[in-house]
C-alpha cells in the first residue's frame, strides 16, 4: 500500500514537472517571439544628385523624390554642387558611395566622366539611377527623363512652324560638356537641317544660369545682329535671353524658345516675351526616380529607360492646370 502511494506520488511529481517544463519553454519562447522588433521594411537611405541644389528646377525635382520618400518610408537626402560644378557634383556621388549609402539618383552629365563613375559606385555595390540626363554606355540600373534628342526635334519643329522667311538662330545651351544639351542642339539642328531658310548662326553656352544666358546673349546680339531667334536649352536660358531682348527693345522682333515651365517662363510667355517653350517633367522624374529605386532594393523588374512626357507649349495653350506644373502623381 505504501508502495502504491509512493508510485502514485511519483507519476503525479513526474507528470507535474513534465507539464511545467513543456509551459515554461512554451511561454519563454512565446515571450522571446515577442520581444523581437516586428517586422519593417529596411529605412533606405537614398542621395539625389542634382547639376544644382537650389536650381528651380532642381527643386521640382526634389519635391517629386521628397514624396515619394515619404509615400514609401524611405530616407532621402539632396546634396549636390550649390552652383554648377562637374568636380563637386562627381565628389558627391563618390561621398555618398563611400558612405555606402542604398542607392544614388544622379544625372549622368558628361559620358566621359561619369561613365566611369557610376560603373565604380556599382562595383561598390552602390546602385545608380540616372535622372534628367541619361549616360547610357555606363552601367546605371535605370534613366528617368527627358528623350532629349526628341525634345530638341521638337523644339527645332515648334520653330519651323512658328516663323516664315530666313531665320538666323543663335543657341544658348547650359553647358557644352553635357550630354543632354548635346542631344538638344542635335536634335534641333537635324529638325531644321532640310530647311534652308533657317540657319544655325552661333552657340553659346550659360553654364545653367540666367545672368550668363543675358551676357551671351548681349554679346551675340553685338556679334551678329543679324539674329532673329534664339532656342535656349536649359531651364533659365530663354528668362536671360528675353530679359535682354526687352532691354534693348528687340522683344517683338526676335523670336525665342526655351525648356521648361518654371513660373517665370510661364509669366513670360504669357506676357509674349518667349513664344514658346519645351514642357519637361521634373517632379515626376524626382517621384519615379525614389519610386525605381526602392523596386530595384525590393528585387523587382523595372524597365530600364523611363521617358517622362515632353511637348512644346505656346502662350494658347495657357493656363496649364496647377497639377500639370507640379504633375502631381495621385497613386
Ligand atoms: C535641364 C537640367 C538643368 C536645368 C538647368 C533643365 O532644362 O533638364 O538638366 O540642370 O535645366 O536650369
Amino acid at each position: 500500500m505504501g508502495r502504491t502511494i509512493v508510485g502514485v506520488f511519483i507519476v503525479l511529481f513526474v507528470t507535474a514537472f513534465s507539464f511545467f517544463v513543456y509551459f515554461s519553454i512554451k511561454s519563454f519562447s512565446i515571450e522571446s517571439i515577442q520581444a523581437q522588433e516586428p517586422y519593417t521594411k529596411p529605412n533606405y537611405h537614398l542621395v539625389l544628385v542634382p547639376e544644382e541644389i537650389n536650381n528651380d528646377y532642381w527643386k521640382l525635382v526634389e519635391k517629386g523624390a521628397r514624396s515619394a520618400a515619404e509615400k514609401l518610408g524611405v530616407t532621402l537626402e539632396y546634396a549636390g554642387p550649390k552652383q554648377a560644378n562637374l568636380e563637386e557634383h562627381m565628389t558627391t556621388i563618390e561621398m555618398a558611395a563611400a558612405a555606402k549609402v542604398d542607392g544614388i539618383m544622379t544625372q549622368g552629365l558628361s559620358e566621359e566622366q561619369f561613365t566611369p563613375l557610376i560603373n565604380n559606385t556599382i562595383q561598390k555595390g552602390v546602385p545608380v539611377i540616372t535622372v534628367d540626363t541619361d549616360a547610357p554606355k555606363s552601367d546605371r540600373i535605370a534613366y528617368i527623363g527627358t528623350d532629349n534628342y526628341y525634345a530638341g526635334l521638337l523644339a527645332g519643329k515648334a520653330l519651323l512652324a512658328d516663323t516664315e522667311g530666313e531665320v538666323n538662330v543663335a543657341i544658348i545651351t547650359g553647358r557644352f560638356d553635357a550630354t543632354h544639351q548635346k542631344l538638344r542642339v542635335q536634335g534641333f539642328k537635324d529638325a531644321i537641317k532640310e530647311q534652308e531658310r533657317v540657319k544655325v548662326t552661333t552657340i553659346e553656352d550659360s553654364h545653367i544660369t540666367r545672368i550668363q544666358a543675358a551676357e551671351k546673349t548681349y554679346k551675340i546680339l553685338q556679334e551678329y545682329p543679324e539674329v532673329t531667334a534664339f532656342y535656349g536649352t536649359s531651364a533659365l536660358d530663354a528668362i536671360g535671353i528675353s530679359q535682354v531682348l526687352e532691354q534693348m527693345g528687340k522683344t517683338d522682333d526676335v523670336y525665342v524658345i526655351g525648356f521648361d515651365i518654371l513660373p517665370e517662363t510661364i509669366e513670360l510667355l504669357k506676357a509674349g516675351k518667349i513664344e514658346a517653350t519645351v514642357i519637361q517633367k521634373p517632379y515626376e522624374m524626382g517621384y519615379k526616380s525614389v519610386e525605381t529605386m526602392v523596386q530595384i532594393l525590393e528585387g523587382k523588374a523595372i524597365d530600364e529607360i523611363n521617358h517622362t512626357e515632353t511637348r512644346v507649349i505656346h502662350r494658347e495653350d495657357l493656363p496649364l492646370q496647377e497639377n500639370e506644373i507640379l504633375e502631381v502623381i495621385e497613386k
